[in-house]
This record gives C-alpha cells, sequence and structure tokens, in this order.
C-alpha cells in the first residue's frame, strides 16, 4: 500500500515511515477512506488505532464506499464481524471485512466465527476496530496501522506502513 500523495510524512529517521494529516470534519474523514481505498490491495489488513469516538468506523465507511460497496456500514460491535461481498470487481479484491473486537472476549471467539478464512486472505481487504485485542492473529499479516485522535482542529490520522 501507497501513501496517498497529500500526506505529510513525518519521523523520517525511524525504519518505520509515518505520514499524517488533520481531517477537520466527517466528510473528510470519509473522503480520506476513499483515497485510501485507492491503494490497498489484497490481503492488506488496515488496523485502526484510537480512542472510543475518534472516527474508525466512520473512515470504514469511507473506505467501503471507495470500494464501491454499496451496503450501509454499521458498526459491528455486537457481531464483531461483518463480511460485505466487493461485486463486479475489476480487481481480485472480492471481500471486505469490517472486524470491531471492543467486546471481544478473546482471539478464539473471532476465530469460531470464522474470521481466519478472510483474514489477509489475498482476495479479501480487512478493516480492524481495537486491533489491540488480537495482536497474534495479525502475525505475519500485511498490516497497516491507521492511529485517529482527537485534536483541536478535528481529527489527526496518522499512518505507519
Ligand atoms: N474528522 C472529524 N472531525 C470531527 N468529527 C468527526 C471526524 N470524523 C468523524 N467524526 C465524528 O466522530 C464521531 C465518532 O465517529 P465513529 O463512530 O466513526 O468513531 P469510532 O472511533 O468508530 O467510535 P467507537 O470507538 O465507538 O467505535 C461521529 O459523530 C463522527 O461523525
Ligand atoms: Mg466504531
Amino acid at each position: 500500500m501507497t501513501p496517498p500523495p497529500d500526506f505529510t510524512p513525518t519521523g523520517r529517521n525511524s525504519s518505520v515511515p509515518t505520514f499524517f494529516m488533520i481531517l477537520t470534519n466527517e466528510k473528510q474523514t470519509i473522503n480520506y477512506g476513499k483515497t485510501l481505498s485507492q491503494s490497498l490491495q489484497g490481503g492488506d489488513v488496515l488496523c485502526l488505532h484510537g480512542n472510543l469516538g475518534t472516527g474508525k468506523t466512520t473512515l470504514t465507511k469511507g473506505i467501503a464506499r471507495g470500494l464501491k460497496i454499496k451496503e450501509e456500514i454499521t458498526s459491528p460491535t455486537f457481531t464483531l464481524m461483518q463480511l460485505y461481498k466487493i461485486k463486479n470487481s475489476n480487481t481480485k479484491i472480492k471481500n471486505f471485512i469490517h472486524i470491531d473486537t471492543y467486546r471481544l472476549k478473546d482471539e478464539q471467539e473471532l476465530i469460531d466465527i470464522g474470521a481466519l478464512d478472510y483474514l489477509g486472505e489475498t482476495d479479501t481487504i480487512c478493516v480492524i476496530e481495537w486491533p489491540e485485542k488480537i495482536k497474534k492473529l495479525l502475525q505475519n499479516k500485511k498490516v497497516v496501522n491507521i492511529f485517529i485522535e482527537h485534536s483541536p482542529k478535528g481529527r489527526k490520522i496518522k499512518l505507519e506502513k
């Protein structure tokens, strides 16, 4: 995944390049998700880090819209995982998975509902809210870390590859 061009590079001395930008309202978060979706590849696992209400689901909605998913993206807090099929895609990406581990008991619970059939698979893009809880399942996956935090101007979003 390549970072979008409008991101400001930071942390140049780090071995992990990071990029940030300010999103001043919900629409910008959605639009950023749309832009981001264009640089995603099958197998990418987007880990959305951020406190309650920072905009993780909003960003997911933008990504889904960019992937031409017509269904409304709802927060999977109670279902843990939502699968959206990508139809008529010119790419080999067929599935979009949205996982929210906020109420997850343990990693096994996610395994039991079939998450491993999708997580990191080459025909699937996966977005995870609260990824800290399932670190073990993310080993050896193509993880992109995205950090969202409140800022006086709205939200600050940081992308780490
Ligand atoms: N850039 C932004 N500036 C201001 N408000 C925003 C921005 N992006 C999203 N929001 C608003 O933040 C609120 C919370 O958004 P959202 O539900 O996406 O957060 P979340 O991180 O998924 O929350 P949770 O931790 O409960 O899952 C919404 O009211 C949304 O409109
Ligand atoms: Mg959410």
